[in-house]
């Protein structure tokens, strides 16, 4: 059966652009983005490599480990490499995994073969602490996905693990957030003290709970 939110992310040995790796201890009690791309020398898969090496701050301010995949060989990805650093500004700084006996596709199904039957998809995995799958997202070869959207729905994940609420439509970091409809507005009382608005007794509206007080403490 194909993988599931909630399932443990499968573990492997691989060997990437940064050495040989065994996925669980890499990722070492960290968040986890791991990422197929079709193929090395693509455009799309260029944009989207040296976008993400980019946003190396912002992984890194979230606690968040990076790591691609494409079923091609070591070398071909040190070259490719050089490229990506050519045209997009900014030199690979995570590990892509080099899976030329489709190993690690296959175990995360990111070959779909009435797409391509050599190819990965663009699948992406967002990956707890825990190891367990938090978010899996699949586009086509010729969508280049939005990687800002990954930051904001790991903003949402981590905020969500810690607090009793969800995110509504849309919703960026500082934004209101819902209080989760398992709480009762008893319980909410001590868990929300900024308090909340009621829109319907299954819509409560309430601030985000870890920014609460910061903009006074700043200004004080
Ligand atoms: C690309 O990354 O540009 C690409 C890869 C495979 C098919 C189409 C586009």
């Amino acid at each position: 059966m194909s993988l599931q939110i909630g399932d443990t992310a499968p573990d492997f040995t691989a060997e990437t652009t940064q050495g040989t790796l065994r996925f669980h201890e890499w990722i070492d009690g960290s968040w986890c983005v791991f990422f197929s791309h079709p193929k090395n020398f693509t455009p799309v898969c260029t944009t989207e490599l040296g976008y993400t090496a980019k946003l190396k701050p912002d992984f890194d301010q979230r606690g968040v480990k990076v790591i691609g995949l494409s079923c091609d060989a070591v070398d071909n990805h040190h070259k490719w490499s050089q490229d990506i650093e050519e045209t997009q500004g900014t030199a690979l700084n995570f590990p892509v995994i080099a899976d030329a006996d489709r190993k690690v596709s296959d175990l995360y199904d990111m070959i779909h073969p009435n797409a391509n039957d050599t190819f990965t998809v663009r699948s992406v995995y967002v990956i707890g602490p825990d190891k367990k799958v938090k978010l899996m997202l699949t586009y086509p070869a010729s969508t280049g996905r939005n990687f800002d959207e990954l930051l904001r729905v790991i903003d949402s994940l981590q905020l969500t693990s810690n607090y009793s609420v969800a995110t509504p439509v849309n919703w960026k970091d500082g934004e209101p957030c819902i209080i989760v409809p398992s709480i009762t507005d008893e319980q909410a009382k001590d868990k929300f003290p900024a308090g909340w608005e009621t829109v319907k007794p299954y819509l409560r509206i309430t601030p985000q709970p870890n920014k609460v007080g910061q903009s006074e403490s700043r200004s004080a």
